[in-house]
């Protein structure tokens, strides 16, 4: 199957739909997209076409674990559109392919994110003010899959503490439209895309630091607004890069701040969990439980609300995870390595380098069958 025109799929995916639902959740018995399942929820992750393409193993557990599929750098628009009009669709359609053939659901990560907004179109943001090049793009990318894509992170990451008073990031799209470029976003990407749940994914809610604080209450500040102005906001991404250098999860604050993302009348995803370690000089099961008990405790809490329709994780395995451990996190262990490796890698992801379950995969699909 190939898709080379706007929707050209989506006939297909929605007439298998029914029974490859029924025979995905069997093949997943005991994975954990069938222990969401079991819950009603489902479970997905993030990543790249080309390393599922080359690497068997992976791509037989990415199979076998997860309903819904995240392009971890192929639907951003740096990647997509190099040159205005040029649209380089290569990887993310060998993507989108590879989901519908194997019958996975795929969550749009991003629309306007400020981190990948292509050098032509920064520039011309700021020299014409002109909605167009967000028109045209949005065109290209949003009806081309059909329904295959079911929610979009329209807006990632649009707070920013410790600026403005609104808390809105100070990046391109609001120096060119001011803070009504999010309303806009989201009523456009509704025009392309009908019946698809549109979301805001933002980072950062986690724990009791000042700055968390202070994004949580701006974050549901922007989100009051947007449904006070009557914008299609459907739900909200909570990404969940859990950090053990922070110390733990405030899950009070957090249960607190769900409830009132809730009252909103708004779902909410877990979009992007893993765990940057701190305890690198641990032996690796010390390590493994410190990763599985934080998200054990992180997910008690967020998955015991109700608004919470599903857990995707930022890769599946730690041979590929866009956490790594840095120089400074080796210069805070002098002399530890002597040999001159190191821990090897970031162990934050449901799977070791050998494809093997860790400890916090179990803790992953405890929690997630258990409510
Ligand atoms: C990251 C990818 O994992 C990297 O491979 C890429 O180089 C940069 O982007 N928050 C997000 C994601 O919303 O899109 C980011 O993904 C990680 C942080």
């Amino acid at each position: 199957m190939t898709i080379s025109r706007r929707g050209a799929i989506t006939g297909a995916v929605a007439a298998g739909a029914a029974l490859a639902c029924t025979r995905a959740f069997a093949a997943n018995r005991g994975t954990l997209g069938a222990a969401a399942a079991r819950a009603g929820r489902f479970f997905g992750c993030a990543g790249q076409i080309d390393q599922w393409n080359a690497e068997g193993d992976l791509r037989d557990a990415v199979l076998a674990e997860t309903d819904y599929l995240v392009p971890e750098v192929e639907l951003k628009w740096a990647a997509i559109e190099p040159n205005r009009g040029q649209f380089a669709f290569k990887s993310l359609d060998g993507f989108m392919n590879f989901a519908a053939r194997n019958r996975k659901k795929v969550r749009g990560h991003t629309l306007l994110w400020h981190d990948s907004v292509p050098p032509w179109a920064q520039a011309q943001l700021r020299e014409n003010r002109d909605w167009s090049a967000i028109g045209e793009y949005f065109a290209a990318v949003i009806p081309r899959y059909g329904g295959l894509i079911d929610q979009w992170d329209v807006v990632n990451e649009p707070i920013e503490t410790g600026g403005r008073m609104d808390g809105l990031r100070e990046n391109v799209f609001l120096e060119a439209f001011g803070p009504e470029y999010i309303d806009r976003a989201f009523a456009q990407a509704r025009q392309f895309a009908p019946n698809a749940k549109l979301m805001i994914n933002e980072y950062g809610i986690e724990y009791d630091l000042p700055e968390e604080r202070d994004r949580r209450y701006l974050l549901l500040k922007l989100l009051e607004r947007l449904r006070d102005s009557g914008v299609p906001l459907d739900g909200l991404g909570i990404q969940s890069h859990l950090d053990l250098r922070k110390g733990s999860v405030a899950v009070n604050a957090v249960s607190a701040f769900l409830k009132a993302v809730d009252d909103l009348d708004l779902f909410v995803v877990v979009t992007e969990l893993d765990v940057k370690e701190s305890a690198y000089t641990a032996p690796v099961d010390v390590r493994d439980r410190f990763v599985a008990d934080e998200v054990r405790r992180y997910l008690e809490a967020v998955l015991e609300q109700r608004a919470v329709t599903g857990v995707v994780t930022w890769g599946l395995c730690d041979r590929h995870s866009w956490l790594k451990v840095t120089p400074e996190d080796l210069a805070r262990f002098p002399g530890a390595w002597t040999h001159g490796g190191g821990p090897g890698l970031n162990r934050g992801l449901p799977l070791n380098a050998a494809m093997e379950r860790k400890p916090v995969y179990f803790a992953i699909k405890d929690q997630l069958s258990s409510t």
